[in-house]
């Protein structure tokens, strides 16, 4: 029998940050600084709040990587998944299916005035990224279009790290090492709405730079699949906002030339805009959206890719080998999905999206002394997101606001010179005072 070595440690481990230094290699993380920049170990987490071993509590103020849409351990969701662990944890997709992912599929499906439906189920983001460009590409092929294989995607976009996804992902921070694995998209300059030239608004600078998706179609549309979009704001690119004109604009263009358009909602849908979907605003539907994230409120991985009925059609055939043969193991997780109808029921029940622009209004108004700094710029908020560029920043400006934060109890992670808030949606006046508080004394810390 073959033994594996002991592991040796020369130091006896004293808490679970030591340990986790040693077992496990972090995400999105440069392992070194850690030494420096302890590891903050999570005991439990209730409504906004993270109680650490420390003895510590931090505000998330950005819903632990957006996915804490009503806070953790909200109760009617940690009671539906006990309920639902009574009856079903799991069981494959293929050939069988269960109630959840049925109301859910059939729920997500008439919210959207079943424009989109045939639900199809990944675990995250970027595997939903890659079930949707896939759809595309093979859609195309269905239609005898087999030369559209190529994807367009907006410039700051973010869609995902695997390698389909990195495709369409247009930060070179995260793209780059793999630049060689990589099958690359056209990249078209964003609508960023601070670029504004004087006399433009929002939706001037949607409609100049829409040309740029035009002029690409016009030339190369006959082998492009799909245009991928983030809607309304494209997040970790820095929090860029445009206009929904840009949307209709796109809509319009997908529509002239034969090209699919599919909105990745997987950071900005479940009401974080204002909207539920975030393409509401703009009045349009893309022919595939991705949603991730908040859907399951932090409680488990779960992603969804809604289609159009033509798209579906397309696959009904009677060989195999024309139907869409992607899966994933935990495609449709009961549990995930009985989680996800949860957060859709308090969203409903509680008229969560219409509380939230009280909730917004009055983070808004307490957040302008941070507005109002002189080296503050383009303060700006839709629906439950805020973010702010500092001007000057250092190159560790991030690491040092994230520090910062962390002695005031709160959990902000910028991304270079921008801080952003996506906190969980359920905040009382109280918290929403103690948060703009707590962020004031941060900003003020750092920038002084
Ligand atoms: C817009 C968008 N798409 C895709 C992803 C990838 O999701 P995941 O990290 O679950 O793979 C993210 C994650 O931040 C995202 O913001």
């Amino acid at each position: 029998m073959r033994v594996s070595a002991p592991i040796l440690r020369a130091q006896p481990v004293s808490s679970w940050s030591e340990r986790s230094l040693a077992a496990v290699w972090h995400p999105c993380s440069q392992m070194k600084w850690h030494p420096e920049m302890p590891l903050v170990s999570i005991e439990r987490a209730e409504g906004p709040w993270l109680f650490g071993h420390d003895g510590r509590r931090y505000f998330d103020a950005i819903g632990s990587w957006w996915v804490c849409l009503l806070g953790h351990r909200h109760p009617a969701v940690v009671q539906a998944l006990r309920d639902q662990l009574e009856c079903l944890d799991h069981v494959m997709l293929a050939g069988l299916t269960h109630q959840p992912v049925v109301e859910l599929s059939e729920r997500l499906s008439a919210m959207t005035g079943n424009a989109l439906g045939h639900a199809f189920y990944g675990s995250d983001g970027a595997s939903a990224v890659e079930i949707a460009l896939k759809m595309s590409a093979h859609a195309w092929q269905h239609l005898g279009r087999a030369q559209k294989q190529s994807f367009v995607c907006l410039a700051g976009g973010y869609h995902g790290e695997t390698l389909g996804a990195l495709g369409v992902t247009d930060l070179s921070g995260f793209r780059q090492p793999y630049e060689g694995l990589v099958h690359a998209a056209h990249v078209v300059p964003n609508a960023d709405a601070r670029r504004a030239q004087p006399g433009e608004d929002a939706r001037a600078v949607a409609l100049r730079q829409a040309r740029h998706v035009e002029r690409l179609f016009a030339e190369h549309a006959g082998g492009i699949a799909a245009i991928v979009t983030e809607p309304l704001v494209q997040g970790a690119g820095g929090m860029i906002f445009h206009d929904p004109e840009y949307l209709r604009q796109v809509r319009s263009l997908c529509d002239r030339y034969s090209v699919h358009w599919i909105a990745d909602e997987i950071a900005v849908g479940c009401g974080r805009t204002g909207t539920f979907f975030a393409c509401e605003q703009a009045g349009v539907w893309p022919d595939l959206l991705c949603l991730s994230k908040g859907i399951s409120g932090g409680f488990l991985p779960l992603s969804i890719v809604l289609s159009r009925e033509e798209i579906y059609r397309l696959f009904l055939h009677e060989s195999a080998a024309k139907a869409f043969l992607h899966s994933h193991s935990f495609s449709g997780n009961a549990l995930a999905c009985r989680a996800a109808l949860a957060v859709l029921d308090v969203l409903e029940q509680d008229q969560v999206l219409a509380a939230n622009r009280l909730r917004a209004k009055r983070l808004s108004e307490r957040l302008q002394p941070v507005a109002r700094h002189p080296r503050v710029e383009h303060f700006r908020s839709i629906g439950m997101i805020w973010a702010w560029e500092v001007a000057g920043a250092s190159v560790d400006f991030s690491r040092r606001v994230y520090r910062v934060a962390l002695e005031h109890g709160l959990l902000l992670r910028p991304m270079g010179a921008t801080v952003y808030l996506m906190p969980p949606y359920l905040l009382s006046d109280g918290d929403i005072d103690l948060l703009a508080r707590s962020v004031c004394a941060v900003m003020d810390e750092v920038l002084a």
